[in-house]
């Protein structure tokens, strides 16, 4: 499987007796979460193919469409996250050749050869992209005498790497065809026709049910009738899967941005985890492995799905008596495997589902044999269905590139795990203190939340700086990189998140009166040695902005430059707690500096590519 060539862009496409443009305008906006740079859509208008495309936002496009009549019944829509070419309107699906429209997602490796070939044959490109053969391929089957079907069917034989497809032909033009090998592709029909979407969420009040199309899978969809045929033709019968209603998921409910609007859902998601999770024995029921049969729990993540799992790593630890390792997966799936004998259990942890480097660790687990487990948010994803065991993050759509409540979940799920393990393990004091620590949770991030003005003022002077260092230790050291990554990813401050006993071993080198720190220093066993890390900083002139329990924060009264309080709790459940301030932190500074914060520069909420 050539999944780690996927591409980010985004698929919707909609057939129905009544006109779709909005239909299809709405699906793309839908999909922005995903990160792009350009988008587009192609319709049939009297038996004609009328494309309109643009760079920047979905917005743009849809002024374009204003001006002009787009009345079809049936069309396909894309975004693009350019990388083969740059973002432009020529390089902006859907591509046309001769009464053929492809949108595309993945990569075509073999795309220099086929264009060569094709080019021989009389057929001339308009773009940079690989994606621009694909319409090229089937218009030159369709001229040859295949139906649209056959000649859909007939990529397999040219395109090598990864790709789903949405087709509409002039030729066969009331049903759209489409393929999946590699990139994600859902079919749907719902009252008012059939759909396509590179993400069954997006799917949520157009239908009640989608089909997650296997690799290999063909589709031909209609106003009223959807039919699957697996790679070797035959009709076939797949699950469908509940489109869950996304209730305002889509809707900024008032906030000026998604990321506000997450941080504030975020008890809200604690609840939900407490009810499902916490109601009857339901870890036990979805992840049927024996805990004292295992000798090593390996963690695999990215970003701050990685930062989510370090935290953890010291649960495992310190509450259920069993080592973790945690790799960061674009590592992990090229390490070299030691057969040390121990027998281990794998954990993979993704807001997503879909993240490239998460699913190639997967398979390389599997072909290893070892037992999966899988803790996602997205419905559906790939790794919510191919891990052998998953548990699901129920923090609702998160849309803002920058996770948030996600990570929250992600924190309360695997501190639930790690509970369910040690009980099995027979460390059942433990156990009971995370589990007493845990229903505390939803009343103490509301608590944190309450702090939001006081961090406004800390954010206007952040947002002056031009480096920021975070520091922390224990399970706070991981909510250190994961405030330094926040910061970064939607302020472009350059930021970094240190242990902070290990600054002295170099970083200190960094403090001056201009780099403001960030201390993550509650009260708890470790305070007196981060206390005198701290010192060591206000001794260098360093302006300390602390993070603290009222205890902490007046026993440092004398070296802070600001000070956020952070809710009382236990130690153990400090991580949870703390990173709503870090996540108020960063979204107050990007506002301050007057940026995109849910679509920061470069990004894509979920990365597909390797
Ligand atoms: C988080 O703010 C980032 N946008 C990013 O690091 C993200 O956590 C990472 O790409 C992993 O994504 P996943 O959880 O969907 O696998």
């Amino acid at each position: 499987m050539t999944r780690d060539l996927e591409t980010m862009c985004g698929i919707f496409a909609a057939v129905s007796d009544k006109p779709v443009a909005h239909i299809l305008l709405e699906g793309l906006k839908r999909l922005e979460y995903r990160g792009y740079d350009s988008a587009g859509i192609a319709m049939l208008d009297d038996h004609k193919l009328k494309r309109v495309c643009a760079v920047g936002k979905v917005t743009e496009l849809e002024s374009r469409m204003d001006s002009e009549a787009f009345p079809g019944c049936i069309g396909i829509a894309h975004t693009r996250w350019a990388t083969h070419g740059s973002p432009s309107e020529a390089n902006s699906h859907p591509h046309m050749a001769d009464g053929v429209a492809v949108v595309h997602n993945g990569i075509v490796e073999n795309h220099g050869e086929l264009r060569r070939r094709l080019k021989r044959q009389g057929c001339s490109f308009l773009s940079e992209t690989d994606s621009e053969v694909i319409p090229w391929l089937i218009s030159r089957a369709v001229a040859g005498g295949a139906g649209a079907a056959n000649a859909v069917r007939s990529l397999s034989d040219d395109l090598e790497g990864s790709y789903a497809v949405a087709v509409l032909t002039e030729a066969d033009g009331d049903v759209l065809h489409a393929k999946r090998h590699g990139s994600p592709l859902v079919a749907a029909l719902g009252p008012l026709g059939g759909y396509l979407s590179s993400d069954i969420s997006a799917l949520a009040g157009f239908a009640d049910e989608a089909i997650v199309l296997d690799d290999g899978d063909q589709v031909e969809l209609r106003r009223d009738a959807i039919a699957v045929f697996d790679k070797s033709g035959r009709a076939v019968t797949r699950p469908r899967m509940t489109v869950e209603a996304v209730g305002n998921d889509f809707d900024k409910g008032g906030y000026p941005h998604y990321m506000l609007k997450e941080i504030h859902d975020q008890p809200g998601v604690a609840r939900a985890i407490e009810s499902r999770y916490d109601a009857g024995d339901f870890i036990a029921e979805q992840v049927t492995l024996d805990f004292n049969r295992i000798d090593r729990i390996r963690m695999i993540a990215c970003g701050t799905s990685y930062y989510a799992c370090q935290v953890a790593r010291r649960w495992f630890a310190e509450v259920a008596g069993l080592s973790a390792d945690v790799e960061l997966a674009s590592e992990h799936r090229y390490e070299p495997v030691v057969a040390d004998g121990l027998r281990e259990a794998a954990i993979l942890v993704s807001q997503s589902g879909e993240t490239a480097d998460t699913l190639a660790s997967l398979d390389k687990l599997k072909g290893l044999r070892v037992p999966t487990v899988g803790i996602v948010n997205q419905q559906g994803s790939t790794l919510a269905r191919e891990a052998d065991f998953f548990l699901p993050l129920l923090a609702g759509k998160e849309i803002g590139v920058a996770s948030t409540k996600a990570f929250l979940a992600q924190l309360l799920v695997l501190a639930r795990l790690v509970a369910h393990a040690a009980d099995q393990r027979g460390h059942r004091a433990a156990a009971k203190r995370l589990r007493t620590a845990l229903v505390a949770a939803p009343k103490a991030i509301e608590a944190a939340l309450h702090n939001e003005s006081a961090i406004v003022a800390v954010a206007e002077s952040l947002a002056k700086a031009q480096s920021a260092l975070f520091v922390g230790r224990g399970a706070l050291y991981p909510l250190a990189m994961e405030g330094a990554l926040k910061l970064k990813e939607i302020s472009y401050i350059h930021a970094e998140g240190f242990a902070a006993g290990e600054l002295k071993h170099g970083p200190i080198a960094l403090v001056d009166d201009k780099t403001p720190i960030v201390a993550l220093a509650p009260s708890g066993d470790l305070f007196p040695k981060l206390a005198s890390n701290l010192r060591e900083i206000a001794a260098r002139n360093g302006r300390i902005i602390l993070l603290g329990d009222r205890k902490a924060l007046l026993a440092l009264s004398d070296i802070a430059s600001a000070s956020l309080t952070l809710p009382s709790c236990d130690e153990l459940i400090q991580p949870i707690v703390a990173a709503v301030p870090l996540q108020f932190l960063a979204y107050y500074v990007a506002v301050a500096r007057g940026l995109d914060i849910d679509r920061p520069r470069n990004l894509a909420k979920s990365v597909t590519v390797e």
